[in-house]
């Protein structure tokens, strides 16, 4: 069988290219993402000298031109897409109350964090279903776990929680379309956006990811996971 193509999303840094490296070890082919053309470029260059398992293209998730000049890259240049990682986000917002926020900075989180994935989603079901095979995973967090949710990061907080309902509904939708669709939450990652006291790697970060693209036909749709096992939502 050809290689399964796989697509991620902000993956120039942080959890987002070492899900391409690994996504690379484990023999698929990716097409890396990122809004800055530059580094994006150089990020592919860095993973794969060769330069055959990874492509490069541009994309910023808050733009729906970019998405559709993304999604016509991918029909044209492989006629297929296999695995969609939402991994691209911003704000995690520690110094806003929800009480008072900058609604622009809330307004930026919604549309990056919650509108981006689910035009994403949106764009490349119907390449999935074409194939009845597909894996989405949602790279979520904790925070937008309802049960625990406290008044802290609210923007992120709640377009997160919002992507969950989002998978869920995607998962219900998919349901005999041979799709698979998973929230998924890397845990406490040092990267930029975790910053350097996070106790995991980005190694560990992604491994939480790529568990869910690696998923069996008859494994778990619409779950929260971290690590394999599913969290309460
Ligand atoms: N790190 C953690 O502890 C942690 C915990 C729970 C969940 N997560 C989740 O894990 C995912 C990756 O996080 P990370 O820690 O790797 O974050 P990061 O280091 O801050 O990287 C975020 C990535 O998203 C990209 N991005 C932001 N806005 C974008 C847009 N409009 N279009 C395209 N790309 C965009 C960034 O691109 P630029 O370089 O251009 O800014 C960057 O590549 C996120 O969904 C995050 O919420 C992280």
């Amino acid at each position: 069988m050809n290689p399964r193509i796989a697509l991620v999303t902000g993956a120039n840094r942080g959890i987002g290219v070492e899900t391409c490296r690994q996504l690379l070890a484990a023999g698929y082919r990716v097409i890396l993402t990122s809004r800055d053309k530059q580094k994006g470029t150089d990020a592919a260059r860095r993973l794969d000298g060769t330069g055959a398992g990874v492509a490069f293209h541009p994309l910023d998730v808050s733009q729906p031109a970019s998405i559709e000049t993304l999604q016509q890259f991918v029909e044209q240049e492989y006629g297929r897409l296999d695995v969609l990682v939402n991994n691209a986000a911003i704000h995690y917002d520690t110094w806003q109350e929800v009480t008072a926020p900058d609604f622009a900075v809330v307004q930026e989180a919604i549309t990056t964090n919650l509108l981006g994935p689910w035009r994403l989603c949106a764009a490349f079901l119907p390449l999935m279903r074409r194939n009845r095979w597909g894996r989405i995973v949602n790279v979520s967090s904790g925070s937008g776990a309802l049960h625990s949710m406290g008044s802290e990061t609210p923007a992120y907080g709640i377009t997160k929680a919002a992507l969950n309902a989002l998978t869920i509904k995607l998962a219900r939708a998919t349901a005999r379309d041979g799709i698979l669709a998973n929230a998924v939450c890397p845990g406490w990652v040092r990267t930029d956006m975790g910053g350097p006291a996070a106790p995991r790697s980005v190694e560990q970060g992604a491994a939480s990811v790529l568990w869910a693209v690696q998923l069996p036909d008859d494994g778990p749709t619409g779950g929260f996971f971290r690590n394999g096992k599913r969290l309460e939502w």
